[in-house]
């Protein structure tokens, strides 16, 4: 199939999608982090449908995704229009942001405009908003020409998905879901979440892509971690209404096998923790080291299996490996732990949280 008539077939099957949004129906579809599982941000019952399918607690809140301004329509001209029905107070910082990475993976919580509907904030007088870069997510966007509420479409606790058919794998049997096809998701791990509600210090509520460094560099707005704002003596207020993150639940992003990161040269000490004779296990090895040697080990089957140094690289490829490796009928996974520094940070977040909910029984999420 020639590019072309893909692109075709891709806005014949978006209209179909734009439909079903209307009609209070489910639409996953790819963004440039996970894919989303969408609904009209303005129904009640559509939004009620996501946390059905995805067996979510209902105070769990939502992202509102928007389109991005487009040039050619006057009544769009931007962000400030759009963002008003959404979000009261926009302040210089928050445009700032905005307009170094929107469209892109990149999350903001504002406090919000009263329309906004308690369905989909969980409650909280705050509402957490995104403009995803994705061609197919912008062109689902405009088409339909308002908010699409979308956490990732995945099962609530699980693996978030990174391609069509991982999204399918992931409500099988259970729901007959429309799924829009953009390929691989290019970051792999959800978006950077930003809290702005306090209008006073930017919060990194979620690791991402996107680092505190980076927004310092391109804006001059400095981003706190929760831990340093804890510190400041006055700042004991915000951390009280801090919102509430189910992805800052110790247990989530969890495969079914069993989980373990390895401190560096200690893979021996991670499996001895699993004397099973029996056990094979995949270990996970960066590119830039040599083979762990571990052939002849004598009680256990041992695979490596090389990722890549490079944080970008690891990112995209993270939920994509953990969700392979989960099929493949291992005892157990161990990944090196990350190294340190701020690129790594959302990964290493992600594979803590992996580990804590991973292996068969672990489906207790009330962990926090
Ligand atoms: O990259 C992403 O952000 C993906 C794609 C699909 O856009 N979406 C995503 O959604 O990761 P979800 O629902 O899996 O995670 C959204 C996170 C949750 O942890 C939620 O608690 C948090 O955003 N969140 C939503 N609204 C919030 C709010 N008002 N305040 C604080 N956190 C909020
Ligand atoms: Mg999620």
């Amino acid at each position: 199939m020639s590019s072309d008539s893909k692109q075709y077939q891709s806005s014949v099957v978006i209209n179909e999608a734009v439909q079903t949004l209307r009609n209070g129906g489910l639409v996953a579809f790819p963004t440039e982090t996970v894919y989303g599982l969408g609904a009209d941000a303005k129904n009640p019952e559509a939004i009620k449908k996501i946390f059905a399918a995805k067996g979510r607690p209902s105070n769990h809140p939502l992202i509102v995704h928007l389109a991005a301004p487009d040039k050619f329509d006057q009544s769009q001209i931007d962000w400030v229009d759009l963002l008003a029905p959404w979000v009261r107070d926009l302040s210089e910082d928050a445009l700032k942001l905005i307009n170094a990475f929107w469209p892109g993976p990149l999350t903001l919580v504002f406090k919000k405009d009263k329309s906004v509907l308690n369905e989909l904030t969980g409650g909280q007088e705050t509402v957490a908003i995104r403009a995803p870069a994705h061609p197919i997510a912008q062109e689902l966007l405009r088409k339909f020409k308002g908010g699409v509420v979308a956490p990732s479409a995945n099962r609530f606790g699980k693996v978030s998905p990174t391609s069509a058919a991982d999204v399918r794998s992931e409500f099988q049997g259970m729901l007959d879901l429309m799924v829009l096809d953009g390929g691989d998701c290019e970051v792999g791990i959800e978006s950077t979440i930003i809290d702005l509600s306090s209008g006073d210090k930017a919060v990194l509520l979620r690791p991402g892509a996107i680092t505190p460094s980076e927004i310092f560099t391109q804006t001059g707005v400095k981003v706190y971690l929760p831990e340093e704002i804890k510190s400041i003596a006055a700042a004991n207020e915000i951390v009280a209404s801090m919102p509430r993150v189910s992805g800052s639940l110790k247990a989530h992003y969890a495969p079914t096998t069993p989980l373990r990161l390895y401190a560096p040269g200690r893979v021996l000490d991670a499996l001895s923790e699993f004397p099973d004779t029996k056990s094979r296990v995949a270990v996970v090895v960066w590119d830039s080291e040599s083979s762990l040697g571990l052939d002849d080990h004598p009680s256990i089957d041992v695979e490596e299996v090389v990722a890549s140094s490079n944080p970008v690289t690891f990112a995209s490829r993270l939920y994509r490996s953990l969700r392979d490796l989960d099929q493949q009928g291992w005892d157990l996974i161990l990944f090196p732990e990350p190294p340190v520094g701020e690129e790594w940070d959302g990964i290493r977040d992600r594979l803590q949280r992996a580990c804590f909910g991973s292996g068969p029984s672990s489906n207790n999420h009330d962990n926090k």
